[in-house]
């Protein structure tokens, strides 16, 4: 660890952050050439460069960024058995003179060591997370796509890297940082059935962590569901199925009448989405009424009968806003005619242009590398 240096927090609090020397090893030649950054499904490409750092003996060590490539594993990795595995979903955004910044990062940072304490994993300190992910923005800057909806999605992670299989936390983990160029999560409105047998999250569980488990365990309830043609559930609370809690991967609001009703994080189950948060303060610069609270589906089905359900959508890092253009509970259908909404595309309009750096960044959520 080297110098130090002023960085600039949202509400303009000046701390002193200790930079950190990070070696890079540059790759010999960019896989770029051969990619058409304008039209990329989520996930599939992978930058030049990778952020690794390794905790042992107590300490974090090893940091540096070198070329994107495969790890070498023990098979007893304490990771691929018990699922000490976490990750965030962060994203970079150029502006129209070409400077790339990241969206919201230290609010994902906060989040990530949540998850780790959670899960019985060392805290990532800030110097690695924040100036590892500056550092390799930075350098894979040119794999930041520019069309409207595109945009570098950041995934940093860590995992357990014992090599025994007795069931205790690691002593070892490994640290990374990947960048993923990527275009729309999903392209259409979705249809949505709500989930009555199989549920995300139990209060006490691990609902609100970003661990690899949550999104295991929920891939069968998924596949169910879209063999009847449906693209994901809607989660309900685990003890009485009655209370409605996300939507596959996303947070979940509800437009009723002038008010967004979102379900709060008070019993651990629900993720506290950078988006649904961004979302939430975006609504209310509109002028609606933002309520975070327990919402039954009896409440939903109703107010759809009165005509006072009027848009539905999930909020995340991958799919940022995504309309629900049908929902199903058991055998009553509500259907979502999403060219007549207003504010749902309003609050995207809004967010997108602090993103790509069309409008003032009231809130200071855009983290320049
Ligand atoms: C994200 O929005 O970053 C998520 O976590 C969803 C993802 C698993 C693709």
């Amino acid at each position: 660890m080297n110098g130090a240096f002023c960085v600039s927090l949202p509400k303009n609090i000046l701390i002193m952050v200790a930079t950190l020397d990070i070696p890079v090893t540059s790759a010999e030649t960019s896989k770029l050439n051969n990619l058409d950054l304008e039209n990329l499904p989520f996930g599939k490409y992978f930058s030049d460069h990778m952020l690794e750092a390794d905790y042992e003996d107590g300490e974090w060590k090893n940091v540096e960024i070198k070329p994107y490539g495969p790890l070498l594993l023990d098979p007893s990795n304490a990771a691929l058995h018990y699922g000490q595995s976490i990750f965030e979903g962060v994203k970079a955004y150029k502006n129209a003179n070409g400077e790339a910044a990241i969206f919201r990062p230290y609010d994902n940072f906060r989040r990530f060591n949540l998850s780790a304490e959670r899960m019985m994993m060392p805290t990532v300190p800030e110097e690695i997370f924040i100036e590892g992910m500056k550092q390799l923005v930075a350098l894979d800057s040119n794999w930041i796509p520019k069309k409207a909806d595109h945009s570098l999605y950041i995934r940093p992670f860590m995992f357990a890297t014992d090599e025994v299989i007795g069931v205790k936390p690691s002593a070892n983990y490994k640290f990374m940082i990947l960048l993923s160029p990527t275009g729309p999560y999903y392209v259409a409105p979705m249809r949505i059935y709500v989930e009555e047998l199989y549920v995300r999250a139990v209060p006490g569980g691990v609902g609100f962590a970003k661990c690899a488990g949550n999104y295991g365990s929920s891939m069968f309830p998924t596949a169910e569901v879209k063999k009847l043609g449906y693209d994901q559930v809607l989660w309900m609370d685990a003890l009485e199925h009655k209370y409605v809690q996300e939507i596959g991967t996303m947070n979940v609001f509800f437009i009723i009448g002038t008010t967004a009703v979102t379900p709060n994080l008070l019993n651990g189950t629900i993720l506290n989405g950078v988006t649904r948060d961004s979302v939430i303060e975006l609504l209310k610069t509109m002028g609606l009424t933002v309520e975070e609270r327990d919402l039954s589906i009896d409440e939903i089905t109703e107010a759809y009968t009165k005509g006072e359900l009027k848009e539905v959508f999930g909020t995340g890092t991958a799919a940022t806003i995504a309309m629900i253009k049908e929902l199903r509970y058991k055998d009553f259908v509500m259907e979502f005619d999403t060219a007549t909404w207003s504010h749902c595309p309003e609050v995207k309009r809004r967010m997108d242009a602090i993103k790509y750096g069309n409008a003032v960044d009231e809130f200071g959520w855009m983290v320049s590398v």
